[in-house]
Formats: C-alpha cells, sequence, structure tokens
C-alpha cells in the first residue's frame, strides 16, 4: 500500500524536523491517525540516559492519547535512514493497546516507503492474566 496523501507525509517530515537528538543525531518523526480522522505527532526526543529517550512513535501516541483519542487506523513514520525504519518493541507493545488493527508506513529520505501492519509487527501480544 502507498501513501497517496502528500499533506500526511508533509506532516511527518514537518515533525520529523522537530526531533531532539543531540546524542544519536538521529531523528524520526511520526503522525499517528485516529478513527475520528484528527492526525497526532510526534518526534524522538533524547537525554543522556539513552534508555529514557523516546521515540517518535510513542509521543505521538501519547499526544493522542491525552487529547482523548482511544482508537487508531494508521500511522507514518519518517527517517532518514535507508532502510524503511519500524517501531522498537516498546512502541509495538503500547500501540497495540489501542491500535491493534494499525498499519504503519515508514518513510525514507529516499523517497522509498513501505507499509506493514501491527498484527504483523506484533502478532502475539502478551495479555494480562488475572487469576479467578
Ligand atoms: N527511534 C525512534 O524514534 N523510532 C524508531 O522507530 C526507532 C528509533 C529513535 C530513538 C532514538 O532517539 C534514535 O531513534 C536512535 O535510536
Amino acid at each position: 500500500m502507498q501513501v497517496n496523501d502528500d499533506s500526511i507525509s508533509s506532516e511527518a517530515w514537518e515533525v520529523w524536523n522537530n526531533a531532539y537528538v543531540p546524542y544519536s543525531g538521529f531523528k524520526v518523526g511520526a503522525v499517528l491517525v485516529a478513527d475520528s480522522g484528527k492526525r497526532y505527532t510526534g518526534c524522538n526526543i533524547e537525554v543522556p540516559i539513552m534508555s529514557l529517550s523516546l521515540c517518535a512513535e510513542r509521543v505521538a501516541l501519547i499526544n493522542a492519547l491525552t487529547h482523548g483519542e482511544r482508537n487508531f487506523v494508521s500511522m507514518v513514520i519518517a527517517a532518514g535512514s535507508d532502510q524503511p525504519l519500524m517501531p522498537c518493541g516498546a512502541c509495538r507493545q503500547m500501540l497495540s493497546e489501542f491500535a491493534s488493527n494499525l498499519l504503519i508506513t515508514s518513510l525514507n529520505r529516499k523517497g522509498g516507503q513501505i507499509t506493514v501492519s501491527l498484527k504483523e509487527l506484533f502478532p502475539y501480544p502478551p495479555v494480562h492474566g488475572m487469576e479467578g
């Protein structure tokens, strides 16, 4: 599947530009589309303790959740890597809580893109088992 909507791609590159990446120098931008049709952006934000840094995908998700959204249909990610970037394990886990049918399109600087479903990336989310 192709993202033919130029405006969502430009939005992803626009927020990519806002990434705060003094430690890796690797910018990522994300646009998350809610079932309301509204779009929520996020970029990666780093601090010297890299494990505390936030990925663009999670920042977009938190932004949307903060605005009261709970269901999502698609996400566009923009990054400068040659290979299409896919969300890390932590982002897959968090996205799967709210967006089991999410379609993720990853754009690179050379104009390449790939679309995969979150189900493909994270087929067996852990369930929270409670006894009784
Ligand atoms: N990063 C993202 O924002 N999204 C991804 O899908 C993978 C990695 C960020 C985390 C860190 O700030 C930088 O990219 C290098 O890993």
